[in-house]
């Protein structure tokens, strides 16, 4: 006997919708998610339909309430913030989230929170942390590793061994060879291709990637 279990997304921007699309099309194969609704901090949304979803109110909605909730915010320190303040409501229950047309190896590990999308393909011993995104035809090869809060846009690829840092954003179509780490709270530009590491908190763009930018330590928080 199949139960279903009610599920909350919480941001009801782009990512939300992506995560909608992908809950629905997991659940045409029979997983176990329903989604209520998203919950959004932006207070005019309160009421408003997305995607033909309510949109029940802002993050304190899911207080005492019995869902599980995934963090659909694109911005990888907003999904920092939003894990903090569901931490802060006692919110447990971050599944990880796997479309039914991405590839995951059998031996990879997702971390609670984590999204793969479409056609996103992650193959060999490949281990992702807590609240990272592995967007819409995203490659990760074997050995390949990304910390919490990563975010890969669609059409990212990995080659092997490489390292993602907490917080690291790499935009869309940009590519890493293998063996290279990208810190912790990097950006990489659409389209770059990263020959070499990237610093944490250091911006990259073209090809070669070069430093375009650099934040101060712990902006994100
Ligand atoms: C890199 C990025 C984050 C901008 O970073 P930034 O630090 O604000 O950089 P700026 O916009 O000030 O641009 C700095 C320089 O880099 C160049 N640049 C910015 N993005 C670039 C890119 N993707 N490729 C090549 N050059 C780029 C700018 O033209 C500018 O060049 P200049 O100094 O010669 O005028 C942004 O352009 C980008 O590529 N974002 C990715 C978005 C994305 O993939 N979204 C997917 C959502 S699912």
């Amino acid at each position: 006997m199949s139960s279903t279990c009610d599920l909350v997304i919480y941001g009801a921007g782009g990512m939300g919708q992506e995560v909608a699309d992908l809950v629905g099309a997991a659940g045409a194969d029979g997983a176990p998610w329903r989604v209520v609704g998203f919950v959004d901090d932006d207070v005019e949304l309160a009421g408003a339909e997305i995607v033909g979803l309510p949109v029940l109110g802002d993050h304190t909605w899911l207080e005492g309430r019995s869902v599980a909730v995934v963090v659909a915010l694109g911005a990888p320190a907003a999904r920092r913030r939003g894990r903090d303040l569901l931490r802060s409501l006692g919110v447990a229950e971050l599944p990880a989230l796997v479309h039914p047309a991405a590839y995951v190896g059998k031996d990879c590990d997702l971390g609670a929170g984590t999204v793969v999308a479409a056609r996103a393909v992650l193959t060999v011993d490949v281990k992702v942390g807590d609240l990272a995104i592995v967007n819409i035809g995203a490659t990760v090869s074997h050995n390949g590793r990304l910390g919490d809060f990563a975010t890969l846009a669609p059409a990212v690829h990995l080659a092997g061994n490489v390292r993602v840092g907490e917080g690291a954003d790499l935009g869309i179509g940009c590519s890493v060879i293998q063996g290279h780490t990208v810190g912790q709270w990097s950006v990489v530009g659409a389209g770059a291709v990263v020959l070499d590491d990237v610093d944490p908190d250091t911006t990259v763009v073209g090809v070669p990637a070069r430093i375009v930018s650099k934040r101060r330590p712990g902006w994100q928080e």
